[in-house]
């Protein structure tokens, strides 16, 4: 390719696909200053033709009029979810386009496969804006801590649980109307079941560990909760007991084992993770040679997100114009196996609903007895006799299977009334 112009095909105009639309037009010149790159949208498609019409110039009816087009060199899907886009990307691969994408859905599904084809015709897959928005957390762990040994990353990687979470603590709302004020804003997904149900941040962590440990596990292999079960007494308790309740993404590794996991967590209050307020996003890492390195900032939003991906477009269109491809691999050298979850140690935070009469806590007490786990702090502050009402505990550290055992057994008790509240400890200070 003989010339510093490159031209790209936008492939839905959303939330983020609109924002980039729009700051790239902005930045065009200071991007051609500075890089010599003349970055140019040629056409835009989006299956809604009311958001389309807001492109007039670049618009198409039909994606095959991108991905045929040869004068396209790279592809920006934002449509997001998983069938089109999948389809799209293989198609504009195969016509030798490179992709620069924001969809961690697919990426944490088909992301092998798709670096595979990639390969294979000699393109470029760029995927910043997928995990934790403005953040360049996939820059970071690919290249600038290539000589470390990661051996743990903790991610506050979605906004909006994080958002909802925050708006919960400080307004004392409840869940209901913070996912609705993080509609509002336009951070949810388009379906915001996949932010609060933990899967959002699933594929992000996931994407994370493939990238910096060589192996992507499928998210059907590892446990992901969300919040949707945290209610504003969990916050105000674990607020007494020198806590925040926050959404984390987990990765860790030791020798061949990797550890992936996805759920609320009670972090000590002065924490650096539970500083994170709002829609901002942090990622925690550990490694042989940096020690330990935080990373915060937007997490959701069209703007943040398009940050990242016109940071791609432009990484990519400097590597097309440089000519000699520079191949990408994401590949573990051994083995690895993924820690079964029963197999995790934390300590532990349990809401019951117990009625309130006498023998009740030596019922639950034996059960936690029984299969070793030990208490730590019990607090019951209702005082209603023969009525339900919450007793909060804390363990030391528990095994979950024993977690899993006890709490199974406790909710079968006839004083117990409804299913109990589990959420785990994440303690290792900075
Ligand atoms: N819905 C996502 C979030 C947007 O709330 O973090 C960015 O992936």
């Amino acid at each position: 390719m003989n010339k510093k112009i490159v031209n790209i095909g936008v492939l839905g105009c959303g939330t983020v696909g609109s924002s980039f639309i729009n700051n790239l037009i902005s930045k065009q010149k200071i991007i051609k200053k500075t890089t010599g790159i003349e970055l140019n949208i040629l056409k835009v498609f989006d299956k809604d033709k009311y958001k389309l019409e807001r492109y007039k110039n670049f618009a198409v009816k039909n994606p095959e009029e991108i991905i045929n087009d040869e004068n396209i060199d790279i592809v920006v899907e934002l449509i997001g979810g998983i069938d089109y886009a999948y389809e799209f990307i293989m198609k504009s691969i195969e016509k030798r386009k490179s992709i620069v994408t924001a969809n961690k859905y697919l990426l944490s599904k088909y992301g092998e496969e798709i670096f595979k084809k990639a390969k294979e015709k000699k393109v470029y897959i760029g995927f910043e804006g997928s995990v934790a928005g403005a953040i360049p957390v996939i820059k970071v762990l690919k290249e600038s801590f290539m000589g470390n040994k990661i051996t743990k990353i903790l991610g506050i990687l979605n906004g909006t649980t994080n958002f909802i979470l925050s708006e919960m603590f400080y307004k004392g709302i409840n869940f209901k109307e913070g996912l609705g004020m993080a509609k509002k804003f336009g951070y949810a997904e388009a379906n915001p079941h996949l932010d609060i149900s933990g899967y959002d941040t699933a594929h992000k962590i996931l994407v994370l560990s493939w990238i910096t440990w060589g192996h992507l596990f499928s998210v059907e292999k590892i446990s992901v909760e969300g919040i949707d079960k945290i209610e504003p007494i969990d916050i105000n308790f674990a607020s007494e007991l020198g806590y925040r309740i926050k959404l984390l993404g987990i990765g860790k590794k030791e020798n061949n084992q990797i550890e992936i996991r996805v759920h609320p967590v009670l972090l000590p209050r002065t924490h650096l993770l539970s500083l994170v307020e709002g829609v901002n996003n942090a990622v925690y890492i550990e490694g042989d040679l940096i020690g330990k390195s935080l990373f915060y900032g937007e997490g959701a939003g069209g703007n943040a997100a398009s940050s990242s991906v016109i940071s791609d477009v432009i990484d990519i269109s400097k590597k097309i114009i440089s000519k000699e491809y520079i191949e990408e691999n994401f590949l573990s050298e051994k083995k690895l196996n993924l820690k079964p979850f029963d197999e995790i140690e934390t300590k532990y935070y349990f809401r019951f609903t117990a009625i309130d009469k006498p023998g009740v806590l030596a019922k639950i007490s034996k059960i936690l007895g029984d299969n070793n786990i030990s208490i730590l702090s019990v607090i019951q502050k209702q005082d209603n006799p023969q009525k339900a009402v919450p007793i909060i505990m804390l363990t030391h550290k528990a095994k979950e299977k024993n977690v899993k055992k006890a709490i199974s057994l406790i909710d079968k008790l006839d004083v117990i009334k409804n299913p109990t509240i589990i959420i785990r400890l994440e303690e290792e200070l900075m």
